[in-house]
């Protein structure tokens, strides 16, 4: 009788040891290799090699090249999201926290793609099939034609798939609860989601259905045990938001068929998910723009240029290790602003608690923003509010210079789409050509931003 072999796997990266660790030593986690059986896994791959190899074709590079066929699913954000539809063939991971609403949205996106005609699958590993139509009829989704099951085993999925023509779409809710005959280990762990989502993946390639299929998120992030599923697939989708606001955000961190860090607003309502078409207005809804410490922030979140608020307090400090608090953005980025700011302009913080707020719990990785968060800091450091109707943007580096950005030009629309009239830009990015806003300054370095805040000052004083 063969000896079943078992091995050490990483729950949270998949690597694969002969003996157990404390640490795993690819990712550097801890606590997070399990001893899992794979005697069956294992016998797969051996079966496989036993078989002669078949002969495939080879072709060259040149040769019709047939662009890949989408479909669309006519929601404006999602389309803009997957990179224009949902490629046909291809699967795709949706992570995010528990609750978020993951499974809302792709039981909308089902009844949308049902509706323009084209077959759709929708299986719930989580849900009882009532609960699903329950929600369903609560999104008033009831007419749509989706085939819904509640099933966890990849081997009956994959028969009822096979059994008719090849759905356009596949959901799978969750692939954490799927479970394969060809891996021993309880569903959940690393080998099994490894091996269900390899089936799935193999599925769409072979079928030319589209696969999605979701993924929780654990407390720091990352989708738990299927990070080894995110190069498995063709694009990884994370869908974020904040308990506290009802908008939802969903952002491509890997596409191979369309751009990254691309980003779909959705609102969260009594009705489901609803698409946010201007999510600038929405991020400024409820801004007091005459109170200082805070400043516009003309982003770029993919390709869509994102108008957002910046909001800091500065405070006198009753402590002698002064506090530093970030919210949205990154804490050693404020620490370098905070540097800049006294090294090159002379502005002290050293006495002073800094508290930094990206408005609408939205997180900002561009250094394009460094610009508007010195503002702030110095609107709140000095008590001036800044001019309501500006908007701010550019890298500072280590010097105090100003440095250029890219796409300005579509900033500054945006901008002038939703009433500003003024901006605070690189000196560089002029040369651009800018003509959209009616009054653009160009700044070369970081001094001069903080002479002109000043200098408000010193008119409100005067009158
Ligand atoms: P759900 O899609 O179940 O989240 P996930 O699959 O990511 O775990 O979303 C559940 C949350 O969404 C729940 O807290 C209630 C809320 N919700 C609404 O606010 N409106 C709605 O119409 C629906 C269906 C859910
Ligand atoms: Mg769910």
């Amino acid at each position: 009788m063969a000896r079943r072999a078992s091995s050490f796997v990483c729950q949270n990266c998949g690597a694969v040891t002969g003996k157990w660790a404390g640490r795993c030593e690819s990712c550097g986690e801890w606590n997070s290799i399990v001893e899992e059986q794979t005697g069956g896994v294992g016998a797969a791959p051996r079966q496989a090699l036993a078989r002669k190899g078949r002969v495939v074709p080879l072709v060259g590079l040149t040769g019709e090249n047939k662009e890949a066929p989408r479909i669309s699913t006519k929601v404006a954000e999602l389309d803009r999201v997957t990179g224009g539809g949902f490629v046909r063939g291809s699967a795709l991971l949706v992570g995010g926290d528990p609750g978020i609403g993951k499974s809302t949205l792709l039981i909308q996106a089902a009844a949308q793609i049902a509706r323009l005609g084209h077959k759709t699958v929708y299986i719930s590993g989580e849900e009882a099939v009532d609960q699903v139509r329950l929600r369903a009829e609560r999104l008033g989704l009831t007419d749509a034609d989706v085939g819904l099951a509640a099933e966890t085993s990849v081997e009956d999925i994959l028969a009822t798939l096979k059994s008719g023509p090849p759905p356009a779409l596949v959901i799978i809710d969750s692939i954490q609860t799927l479970w394969t005959e060809l891996a021993d280990s309880p569903p959940g762990t690393v080998t099994q989601v490894r091996a269900s989502a390899q089936a799935l993946v193999r599925y769409a390639k072979t079928s030319g259905a589209t696969v999605v299929m979701v993924g929780h998120v654990t407390k720091d992030g990352q989708i738990a045990g299927p990070r080894v599923v995110e190069h498995m697939v063709d694009a990884v989708l994370y869908f974020e938001g904040d308990g506290a606001h009802q908008y939802r955000i969903l952002r491509s961190v890997k596409n191979r068929f369309g751009a990254t860090d691309e980003i779909g607003v959705f609102e969260m309502t009594d009705n489901g998910l609803k698409q946010v078409a201007n999510p600038s207005a929405l991020f400024l809804g409820e801004r007091n723009s005459s109170s200082p410490g805070a400043s516009v922030f003309a982003g770029l979140e993919g390709t869509r240029p994102l108008l957002i608020e910046i909001q800091a307090l500065v405070a006198p400090s009753p402590l002698g290790t002064p506090r530093r608090a970030v919210i949205g953005w990154d804490s050693a980025r404020l620490s370098m602003i905070l540097a800049v700011l006294e090294a090159r302009c002379g502005v002290k913080f050293t006495q002073h608690d800094v508290y930094l707020n990206v408005a609408g719990g939205l997180r900002i990785n561009e250094p394009a923003a460094d610009l508007a968060v010195a503002a702030a800091l110095v609107s709140s450091l000095s008590g001036v509010a800044l001019p309501p109707d500006c908007v701010y943007f550019g890298e500072v580096s280590l010097s105090g210079a100003v440095r250029p950005v890219s796409q300005a030009q579509s900033r500054l629309k945006e901008a002038q789409k939703l009433g500003f009239s003024s901006a605070l830009a690189p000196q560089a990015n002029l040369k651009d050509g800018l003509k959209d806003m009616p009054s653009i300054t160009g700044l070369a370095e970081l001094g001069d931003m903080v002479a002109r805040i000043a200098a408000g000052r010193s008119s409100e004083a005067q009158d």
